[in-house]
């Protein structure tokens, strides 16, 4: 049967291209450029040594973005209070694209490279269920005959040389990164200890705020529909429109004054805590804009009610159910909440941190007459007498009752 493979470049998906074939399978490899740093020329070629009888590298970074990045911005998604879901977000896409190219091309089979304990096998593999319901998987990690024979990488390097595959020359960095657009993640290796810190020079999106720049960058950041459509550097006026354009240009913002790090330990869905450490620049940069603007337009019981679709919304991405039918109903929910979030954020973005200076909007449910300290407005002030004591009533009957329990 044909295979089409999820092939990074990497050591661990070259072995398995290497092996699928071994096994009687054409493979197919395919590689989605989702803005991770990468010679795709490079993959490609090495592809062909391989032996791989078709190669895709598909850009999805326009989709990602709009797709994927927006939505997450809209809801304000967030896991476990503190992870921007990066990778969470990044398999249903490369999952989708992927099986569009498995039903062009008749193949049966997908195949992926990651490992029986985490989260994106089941990312990847209930997204290509859901999207091609016919399809079979072959998740080589989860396969004794496989992991049994490639005990650790010394195994693999064997292997690829057997076959005349180039091995990277450079040793690798003692963690696994998982980059895109929208951030790098750094796991396992010495960061499993949770006790140990960030290796100097682990990052690489963002520099370390101790010596980012003295000076900061104060944007304004404009918002239709939940989401930004124009970014303005007040500082050099540079404006960047396009969803792609702007959301590279924050993350260089981003990157380039170090915000965006987090160093985290998770509850990952197949039932074990990891530990993990993430930069998000420019994700982190649009979170605090947008729950800004949201705050000024959308009313507050909506609001509530948003904030916890939101909470749903954010675990099943990280559970793997972005292509599920409540994930869809969520999205929906989440988009009309949207409508009226427009307006402009002004913000400085300076050492780690993203500092908030002020807003504007036609859609603002903010009435600076009616709050104002010196003006009357549409209110009576005598009318909150009324209002505070019949909130009242209940702490009262609950303080009686306590004193009388106290004094029995
Ligand atoms: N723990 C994060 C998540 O589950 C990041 C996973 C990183 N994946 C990887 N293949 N390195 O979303
Ligand atoms: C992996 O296991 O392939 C990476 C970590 C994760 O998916 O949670």
């Amino acid at each position: 049967g044909t295979v089409v493979l999820a092939y990074s470049g990497g050591l661990d998906t070259s072995c398995i291209l290497l092996w699928l074939k071994e096994q009687g399978y054409e493979v197919i490899a395919f590689l989605a450029n989702i803005g991770q740093e990468e010679d795709f020329e490079e993959a490609r070629k090495k592809a062909v040594k391989l032996g791989a009888k078709k190669i895709f590298i598909e850009d999805v970074r326009k989709e990602f973005v709009e797709e994927f990045i927006w939505p997450s911005v809209q809801a304000n998604a967030i896991y476990e209070d503190r992870y921007l879901l990066g990778t969470s977000i990044a398999r249903p896409c490369i999952a989708r694209s992927m099986v569009e190219i498995a039903k062009k091309e008749g193949a049966q089979f997908v195949s992926h490279g990651a490992t029986g304990k985490g989260n994106d096998q089941i990312r990847f593999e209930l997204s290509c269920y859901a999207l091609y319901p016919e399809v079979k998987i072959i998740a080589p990690w989860r396969l004794p005959e496989f992991y049994n024979r490639f005990l650790g990488r010394r195994e693999l390097m064997e292997y690829a040389q057997k076959h005349g595959i180039p091995i990277p020359v450079t040793p690798k960095e003692p963690w696994s990164m998982d980059a895109n657009l929208m951030h790098i993640s750094f796991e396992s290796g010495v960061l499993e200890n949770p006790k140990n810190h960030a290796p100097p020079g682990l990052f690489k999106m963002t520099k370390d705020p101790e010596v980012s720049p003295d000076a900061a960058d104060i944007l304004e950041i404009e918002f239709k529909r939940g989401v930004p459509v124009k970014v303005t550097n007040l500082n050099d006026k540079t404006v960047h429109t396009s969803a792609l354009d702007l959301f590279i240009y924050l993350n260089e913002i981003g990157g380039k004054h170090g915000v965006g790090r987090i160093d985290i330990v998770e509850n990952r869905y197949i039932g074990m805590k990891s530990r993990g450490i993430y930069e998000t620049p420019g994700g982190t940069i649009l979170r605090h804009a947008h729950l800004d603007i949201e705050t000024f337009t959308l009313d507050r019981e909506v609001r509530k009610i948003k904030q916890q679709l939101s909470q749903k919304f954010s675990e099943q991405i990280y559970n793997g159910f972005w292509h599920s039918p409540e994930c869809e109903f969520v999205r929906q929910c989440i988009a009309t909440s949207q409508e009226f979030v427009e307006g402009k954020v002004q913000l400085y973005v300076f050492k780690g941190n993203v500092y908030i200076m002020g807003r504007e909007s036609p859609k603002s449910l903010y009435n600076e007459e009616l709050v104002s300290m010196n003006v009357q407005g549409d209110y009576e002030p005598c009318d909150a007498s009324g209002f505070i004591k019949i909130n009242s009533l209940r702490l009262k009957e609950y303080h009686r009752l306590q004193s009388k329990a106290v004094s029995k």
